[in-house]
């Protein structure tokens, strides 16, 4: 009787197998010729299928144990080979959902910058939150000239120790000056810009299993730096006018937090600035649950009227993370950290790890541009050049939602009712404009909102971003079933 039930209960497992295979017309590897363990053996197949675009971005793989039955092996080693290809960047996996292949586009733990130059032709890029180009080049020519005849060349060449460093220390103290952190020297540790600072500062301050804390929409290649850490991640409940205090003490008491790593000025994707309040009961949450606050405020200098920093109100429990790429020039790759003296050693060891030292040649031009005020000429330049695009897309946008800080690199367009923000972002893309959809800052992808991110700054010509905004505004006035046609 029993065994009865067995075989009527396998026999009903493989009609559904077989029913799925059909239906779905599934993915298999070709294992023919292939040599080693048979889960490595699927994942070398699934990456030269998804090098081919057999596999396209975002696909939907079968579910193991299908995979397992179409190959005759066990489900052990298809669960194996999708967890394999999970760590080499190949799959995704979402809770519920089912296992996909990785875009770089719309993932967020993807974390890989794409082109990154600035076409005149083609499409429009509304999707990279750059400074606008043109404004340092003449000053670095200048300075680059000025180095070129000074005798420092060949300290320039040597490995440094901290004491040779100390003018471009000095350097970084006037530039955290500049971002209202009144800085001592002795507690400013130089990196090659931002993404720098806080790969550093994660590697240094965190361990396998500790859990990191961001906001549900964040600067997500820190959930790809933590993802690679071997960190857990959790998200703080954001509202209207960003991180919300509360559900930040709510999750420190449930789950014992080691670092919440948050944007608190001109936030990406949402642009909102904290108010003065929340970052103080932010700070004082820190200090309460001994939580190590991450400020990443690398649009700081942006913004003319923002409240202090958090380093400020919590100093001793804030690494604060800034640099000279949305300001000045991303390509220096100069930045800085400033930390309470007993993260220091950990800090200065972890850059000294990745980089030996920041490379003394592009820090002695910061350092010069700095120190002379040009540095801090530019970041108003930037503000001015970003106001002046905030009010072409307020006038080009006139009647649509959407949050935007005038100082702002970008804006963050709500979509109306019937839009998803991945069919947006196609169309949009269809029609030669590339944008950001909410996805790409969520680190779980039920707090994806259906929105995209504006950027504003990258494409050099304003004529193009005007013509973008209005492709865009058009779009967002058409049900998505007619968005196909042409515009
Ligand atoms: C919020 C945020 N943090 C950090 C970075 C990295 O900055 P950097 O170019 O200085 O490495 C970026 C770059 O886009 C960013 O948007």
């Amino acid at each position: 009787m029993i065994i009865a039930l067995i075989d009527r209960i396998i026999d009903l497992v493989l009609y559904e197998c077989n029913r799925y295979i059909a239906l779905m017309a599934i993915w298999t590897p070709n294992l023919d010729g292939r040599r080693g363990p048979k889960y490595l053996q699927i994942v070398e197949a699934m990456a030269e299928d998804i090098a081919s675009q057999r596999l396209t971005e975002g696909a939907r793989l079968p579910p193991h144990r299908i995979l397992a039955y179409q190959l005759g092996i066990s489900a052990n080693t298809t669960s194996r080979a999708y967890g394999e290809a999970v760590k080499r960047a190949l799959l995704r996996g979402e809770v519920g959902r089912g296992t996909f292949v990785r875009s770089s586009d719309a993932d967020p733990t993807a974390g890989v910058p794409g082109d990154l130059r600035r076409e005149t032709r083609g499409p429009i890029d509304l999707s990279r939150n750059l400074p606008l180009p043109g404004f340092a080049e003449p000053h670095i020519r200048r300075v680059l000239g000025e180095i070129s005849q000074d005798k420092c060349i060949p300290a320039l060449l040597d490995y440094q120790t901290n004491k040779d460093l100390s003018h471009h220390i000095e350097a970084g103290r006037i530039w955290l000056n500049g971002c209202d952190v009144e800085a001592r020297a002795d507690q400013i540790v130089p990196t090659m810009g931002g993404q720098h600072g806080l790969l550093c500062t994660l590697m240094a301050l965190l361990r396998p299993g500790d859990l990191l804390l961001t906001e549900t929409l964040t600067y997500t290649p820190v959930c790809a730096m933590a993802e690679r850490l071997g960190l857990h991640t959790a998200t703080i409940a954001m509202d209207a006018d960003g991180v919300v205090p509360e559900d930040f003490a709510e999750l420190c008491a449930r789950a014992r937090p080691k670092a919440f790593y948050l944007t608190p000025t001109l936030q990406a994707p949402t642009t909102v600035t904290l108010s003065c309040q929340r970052r103080k009961a932010i700070a004082q949450i820190a200090e309460r649950q001994n939580v190590i606050l991450i400020e990443d405020d690398v649009f700081a200098p942006l913004k003319a009227d923002r409240p202090a920093p958090i380093a400020c109100l919590a100093p001793e429990h804030t690494v604060y993370v800034t640099s000279l790429s949305k300001a000045v020039a991303p390509g220096l790759r100069v930045g800085f950290l400033y930390a309470p003296a007993r993260l220091l050693p950990a800090l200065r060891h972890t850059v000294n790890l990745s980089v030996w030292m920041t490379p003394p040649m592009t820090m002695e031009v910061a350092a010069r541009l700095i120190s002379d005020g040009t540095a801090a000429q530019l970041a108003i330049q930037q503000r001015v050049a970003a106001e002046r695009r905030q009010s072409l897309a307020g006038s080009i946008l006139a009647d649509v939602e959407f949050a935007a800080d005038p100082q702002g690199f970008h804006l963050w367009i709500p979509l109306p009712k019937d839009w998803r923000a991945d069919t947006f972002r196609a169309q949009c893309a269809s029609h030669g404009v590339l944008v950001n959809e909410g996805r790409s800052f969520a680190p779980r992808a039920v707090d994806a909102p259906e929105a995209v991110r504006v950027c504003l700054s990258h494409e050099a010509d304003e004529t193009r971003v005007e013509r973008g905004l209005r492709t865009l505004v058009n779009l967002i006035r058409l049900p998505p079933s007619l968005s196909a046609i042409e515009l």
